[in-house]
């Protein structure tokens, strides 16, 4: 009868070890007990960038990397992009479970009613430089929340966390209109809420002396289509930061401008901007295959192409090259879809990128749609963050209801000198 278990033998002493194996896993603090002698520390796991190694067992989403397949809360992100909302969906994250009509008006509502900011919001972007960039704004903006709800570190209290939940995914957006509004000169729009979620967001960002702002609902769909796309993507870069950081028990507020600040770096959601550099700066067709062989000589690296977990097709690139061509027909063309496109088929071809399984991914796309929708480059993160609003909260939030969590404390390899007397300055040479 097979056992879930691992049998390891160290070859130091030639002891033997029986650990269990749970889901797939054995336990790092199982290797503590493997040790050379009585005052030896035990046997560590080293993973570097967490190649290998789960830090939570989590019920939100489910990836497969390999098969190109990703779920929220059990529910193919196709499906989701098909026929839920943002907000749903966020319910759906937060939650567990999609709503019921009536849970879902209520939820709608909530959100709806909280997006007005407090009026020294406005002050404190006011402050930034003209050409601050609006990811930096609404990182600073994010954490700047937490002055003003004093109450959000009782995150014990499950009211009080719901409250700071309905605050941040009603707000972000009114944050990220207002960075944007404020870099290029425009009055703040406040919000409406007679609209949707996304159509109000487009209403803060865009509307300029009309009475009424009536947002073009293709246009309102595909950016609330995006935003489900991006709403959660299990422990990426910037998840574990919000969870690494709330380990420590801050308010959510200060939580989430650190994720938000892991999301800014052009590896993870600042690759969306790189994108659109990047197929600017190859600038026409025949630009591609020198550009390809700079990729492969490693001087630059194809933005919006590789994933950790995806070695297959990104399955939100897929969803997102039809939106474009939703947007496509109410906005135009924008003429570097031509090269985009045409660079995924050479790179496709093309042994280095086989041989990596390195295929677009979510960003690879999306610069190109908020463009042709009049997004200006520097505020496609910031498109991504509110997106990623909900998942964030959501894993924060499990995070702090899993009883096995504690305060997030890796541990290190020391490399450093052995111990040594300090030198008096004279003496230094
Ligand atoms: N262009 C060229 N080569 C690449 C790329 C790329 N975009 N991505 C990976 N490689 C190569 C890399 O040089 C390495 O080659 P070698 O084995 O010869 O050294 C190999 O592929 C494995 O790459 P890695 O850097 O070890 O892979 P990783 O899992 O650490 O990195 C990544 C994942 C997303 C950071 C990386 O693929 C990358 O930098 N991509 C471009 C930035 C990007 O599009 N980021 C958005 C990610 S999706 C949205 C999100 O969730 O943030």
């Amino acid at each position: 009868m097979p056992k879930d278990t691992l049998t390891v033998v160290d070859n130091r002493t030639g002891k033997s070890y029986e650990l269990p194996i749970q889901n797939g896993t054995v336990r790092a603090a199982d290797f503590r007990q493997i040790k050379t002698s009585d005052d030896d520390f035990g046997l560590m796991a080293y993973d570097p960038a967490f190649m290998n190694t789960a830090a939570c067992r989590s019920a939100i989403t489910y990836i497969d990397g390999d098969k190109g397949i990703l779920q929220y809360r059990g529910y193919p992100i196709e499906q989701l992009a098909e026929k839920s909302t943002f907000l749903e969906t966020a319910y759906l994250l937060l939650h567990g479970e999609l709503p019921t009509a009536a849970e879902l008006d209520a939820w709608v509502y909530q959100v709806t009613h909280h997006t007005i900011i407090h009026e020294n919001i406005k002050k404190f972007i006011d402050g930034f430089h003209h050409d601050a960039h609006p990811m930096g704004m609404f990182v600073s903006a994010v954490a700047a929340l937490s002055t003003f709800y004093a109450e959000a570190k009782r995150i014990a209290d499950e009211q009080m966390r719901n409250n700071q939940i309905v605050r941040l995914i009603a707000k972000t957006p009114t944050l990220a209109a207002f960075a944007h509004r404020h870099s290029v000169g425009m009055p703040y729009a406040y919000p409406d809420n007679d609209l949707s979620y996304t159509g109000n967001f487009l209403n803060m960002m865009f509307k300029t002396t009309e009475v009424k702002y009536g947002p073009h609902p293709v246009l309102e769909r595909a950016l609330d289509v995006l935003f489900i796309l991006h709403a959660d993507h299990e422990q990426n870069c910037s998840t574990s930061a919000m969870r690494g950081i709330g380990s420590s028990h801050p308010d959510p507020y200060s939580c989430m401008a650190g994720a938000a600040a892991a999301l800014y770096g052009p590896l993870h959601g600042g690759a969306n901007e790189e994108v659109l550099r990047m197929l600017r700066e190859i600038g026409s067709i025949d630009a591609i295959p020198a550009y390809i062989q700079r990729v492969k000589k490693g001087e630059v690296r194809l933005m919006g192409f590789g994933h950790r977990v995806y070695k297959n097709f990104d399955p939100r690139a897929k969803i997102i090259k039809q939106i474009a061509e939703q947007v496509f027909d109410v906005t135009g063309k924008n003429p570097l879809i031509d090269i985009a496109v045409e660079l995924e088929r050479i790179a496709l071809q093309e042994e280095y990128f086989v041989s990596r399984k390195l295929y677009p991914n979510v960003d690879f796309y999306s610069g190109i749609i908020y463009e042709a929708m009049k997004f200006p480059v520097d505020i496609f993160p910031v498109l991504f963050a509110i997106g990623r609003t909900p998942g964030w909260l959501a894993q924060w939030q499990e995070m702090l209801l899993d009883k096995e969590q504690k305060i997030a404390r890796p541990r290190q390899v020391y490399t450093g000198p052995a111990k040594r007397d300090y030198v008096a300055i004279e003496k230094r040479s």
